[in-house]
């Protein structure tokens, strides 16, 4: 496997997407586009409640103001009496500091926030973000390994990254990934202007190595395959 660190001293990384057929991750209308379905919402539901941490770049908290919260009553219930917060740390990555205070990661439920950020743009965000977040000056750009190590110094064992385009590009190049969750919707979108689930790069399955699939599902309408891309994948 390439790159990072030893694979014990980062959390176990669980990447999880929903794309078109055309593999398309949103549209290129100012709405945000639903891929997925009721049901598989509440798979991602669990999956979230499984994890110590869920990670987004800082264009997903722009575009789609998300609020990462595990849904489900009965899985936050189960959260705290396992001793965690109701819903997972929420982490983002910034090069330049600029997010909104007013953002649903920073403003909704009550768990910890976690900023990796561009050296250059640390204090900026330090001053804008105040008590919201924790910013952590982690490389220029940030580096992905270093925030990993980082996270497993804070007790993360378990993250999952829920994109965009460009922070799933970037673990799966390096090679930070150990499972994927890739949900396709059936229908297309077309639209070049729109993004897909990763832009050109070079990454470690390719025709010559292909990735294992360990699973594949249907859930209502959409189609769950999940992806082995470590020898830490949980097969179960
Ligand atoms: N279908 C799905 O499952 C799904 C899930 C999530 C998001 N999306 C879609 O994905 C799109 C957003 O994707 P995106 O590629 O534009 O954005 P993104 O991957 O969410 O975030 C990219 C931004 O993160 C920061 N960043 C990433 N890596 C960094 C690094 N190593 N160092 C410093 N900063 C780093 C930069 O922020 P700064 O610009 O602040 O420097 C960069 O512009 C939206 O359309 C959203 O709807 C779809």
């Amino acid at each position: 496997m390439t790159g990072g660190p030893p694979a014990a001293q980062r959390p176990y990384v669980l990447l999880s997407c929903a794309t078109s057929i055309d593999g398309y991750i949103d549209d290129a209308s100012d709405e945000r586009l639903l891929l997925s379905n009721d049901a598989d919402l509440d798979r991602v539901d669990a999956v979230r409640a499984g994890c110590d941490a869920i990670l987004v770049g800082a264009g997903t908290v722009r575009r789609d103001d998300p609020r990462l919260l595990v849904r489900c009553d009965r899985r936050r219930a189960d959260r705290v009496a396992r001793g965690l917060s109701e819903s997972p740390t929420r982490v983002t990555l910034t090069g330049c500091g600029d997010l909104d205070p007013g953002a649903r990661f920073f403003t909704v439920g009550d768990t910890d926030r976690i900023v990796y950020c561009a050296g250059a743009a640390a204090e900026k965000a330090r001053h804008r973000l105040g008590e919201l977040a924790t910013v952590v000056d982690a490389g220029d750009p940030v580096d992905l390994a270093r925030a990993l190590a980082d996270l497993a110094d804070r007790g993360v064992r378990r993250l999952l990254v829920e994109g965009g385009a460009n922070v799933h590009g970037q673990f799966l190049a390096a090679g930070l990934a150990d499972e994927l969750h890739l949900v396709v919707a059936p229908f297309f979108v077309g639209d070049r202007r729109a993004p897909r689930f990763v832009g050109d790069g070079r990454f470690p399955w390719h025709p010559g190595r292909r990735a294992q699939v360990v699973e594949a599902r249907q859930i209502g309408d959409v189609v769950l395959t999940r992806y082995a891309l470590s020898e830490r994948c949980e097969t179960a």
